[in-house]
C-alpha cells in the first residue's frame, strides 16, 4: 500500500517542491493539496510545469477531510498558522512533518522571543514541544524512526550545520566563538511578493540582512550547537541574499581548540558522513558551489585549515527549497515511515 500523503501550503516554493520530489517517489500517493487563497485552483493553474502530470485540486484545509485522505501530512505554512494545523492533524492521528520554524525550538520561551508578536506572544501548541524531532538525519536519525512529529530544521541552519557539527563533536573547534557567514538564493523568501525579492532590488546586488543578532535561524543553529558541545553557545550569523533563485552557501569561521594536525579537521568530516547518503565530503582542493547541488538533495562540505591566521573554514553548499526544505523532510517522512531514506531522493543536480 503506498502512503498517502497531502501538502498543506502546495501553492509556495517548498510545496510546490514536495510536488515534484514526490512525484518521484515509489512508495507515495499525493492525495490531497491545500492553501489558503490558492483554494479552488488546479495544481496546474497555480505551477503549470505539473500540467499533464498532476490534476489535483487545491482545497482550504479541513483537518478531519485530510485526516480521512492521508497518512502523512507535509505543512509548508509559515510560523504560527502551521503550529495550529500541526497541532489539528497530529490529534488525528497523522504523522506530520512541519517545515515552518514551530517545533524546532525547544523551549516555548526562546520560541516566544524570537517568533511572539503583539497578537500571539507565546507558542500556540507548547505542549506538542516534548514529542518534536529535529529532522537533521545526520544528526538524529535514530529518534526519526516511528516519529509522528518532526520539525524540519530551517535552509541556514541545515547548511550550518552540516559544515561544522563533525568539527565541534570531534572537540576539534569551539562552539563558542563561531561565525557563521551564510548566502542565499531569493526563494529563501517564500513566494509571496516583497521588496527584498524584487527582481530590480534582489537582481544586481549582494547584501547582508537581519545582521548582528537578527535572524531567527540564530538560536536554532545556537540551540543544536549547544546540545553537541554541551554547553551554551553564542554565535555571529550574517545571513546574505544573493542574486539567484536557489542554493545556500555556508562558510563557518572557528577557532581550534588546541594544536591539531591540518588533516584531522577533514579526517572527522569524513568520519562523520562515511555512510551518509546525501552528504559528499569534498576532495581536497574542491569547494562546495551551490551550482553543483542545484535541484538535489545533497549537501556538498569541505574544510580548509588557515596557517596564517590559525583559524579553520568549514563550507557547505546545499538547495535551499531541497535539502533546505522539502528534501530533508521527505528524507525524514522516509525514516520516520520505516521506507529506504533515499527514496524519491536520487536525482542529481542540475547541472549547467
Ligand atoms: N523557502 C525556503 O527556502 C524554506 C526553507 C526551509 C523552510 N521554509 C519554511 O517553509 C514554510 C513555507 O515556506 P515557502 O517558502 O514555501 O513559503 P511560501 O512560498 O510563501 O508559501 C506559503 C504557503 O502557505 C500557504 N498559506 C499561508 N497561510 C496559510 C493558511 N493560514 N492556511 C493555509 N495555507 C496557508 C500559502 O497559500 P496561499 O498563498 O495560496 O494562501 C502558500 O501555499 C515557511 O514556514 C518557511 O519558513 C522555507
Amino acid at each position: 500500500m503506498p502512503t498517502r500523503v497531502a501538502i498543506v501550503g502546495a501553492s509556495g516554493y517548498t510545496g510546490a517542491e514536495l510536488v515534484r520530489l514526490l512525484l518521484g517517489h515509489p512508495r507515495v500517493e499525493l492525495a490531497a493539496l491545500y492553501a489558503r487563497r490558492a483554494a479552488g485552483s488546479r495544481l496546474a493553474e497555480v505551477f503549470p510545469q505539473f500540467a499533464g502530470r498532476v490534476d489535483l485540486p487545491i482545497e482550504e484545509l479541513d483537518a478531519d477531510d485530510c485526516a480521512r485522505r492521508a497518512d502523512v501530512a507535509f505543512l509548508a505554512l509559515p510560523h504560527g498558522d502551521s503550529a495550529r494545523a500541526v497541532a489539528a492533524l497530529h490529534q488525528r492521528g497523522m504523522t506530520v512533518l512541519d517545515l515552518s520554524a514551530d517545533f524546532r525550538l525547544r523551549d516555548a520561551g526562546v520560541y516566544g522571543r524570537w517568533y511572539g508578536s503583539e497578537a500571539e506572544p507565546a507558542h500556540p501548541h507548547p505542549e506538542l514541544l516534548p514529542e518534536a524531532v529535529y529532522g537533521l538525519p545526520e544528526l538524529y536519525r535514530d529518534r526519526l524512526a516511528g516519529a509522528r512529529l518532526v520539525a524540519v530544521p530551517g535552509c541556514y541552519p541545515t547548511a550550518a550545520l552540516l559544515a561544522v557539527a563533525p568539527l565541534v563533536r570531534a572537540g576539534l573547534v569551539g562552539a563558542d566563538r563561531l561565525v557563521v557567514d551564510a548566502k542565499s538564493g531569493v526563494t529563501g523568501a517564500g513566494r509571496s511578493p516583497s521588496p527584498i525579492a524584487h527582481f530590480p532590488e534582489a537582481g544586481e546586488g549582494v547584501r547582508p540582512y537581519k545582521v548582528v543578532g537578527g535572524h531567527r535561524h540564530t538560536p536554532e543553529m545556537e540551540q543544536e550547537l549547544a546540545a553537541l558541545a554541551g554547553a551554551e553557545v553564542r554565535l555571529l550569523f550574517t545571513p546574505h541574499l544573493l542574486p539567484m533563485s536557489r542554493g545556500i552557501l555556508a562558510c563557518v569561521y572557528a577557532e581550534p581548540t588546541g594544536e591539531h594536525e591540518p588533516a584531522a579537521y577533514r579526517d572527522a568530516m569524513v568520519r562523520a558522513y562515511e555512510g551518509e547518503p546525501f552528504v559528499t565530503v569534498l576532495p581536497p582542493g574542491r569547494l562546495p558551489d551551490t551550482a553543483h547541488v542545484r535541484g538535489s538533495n545533497r549537501a556538498h562540505v569541505a574544510v580548509a585549515v588557515c596557517e596564517r591566521s590559525g583559524r579553520v573554514l568549514a563550507m557547505s553548499a546545499i538547495d535551499n527549497l531541497v535539502k533546505g526544505a522539502s528534501g530533508q523532510a521527505i528524507q525524514c517522512m522516509n525514516l520516520a515511515r520505516g521506507l529506504d531514506e533515499t527514496e524519491g531522493l536520487d536525482g542529481v543536480g542540475l547541472f549547467p
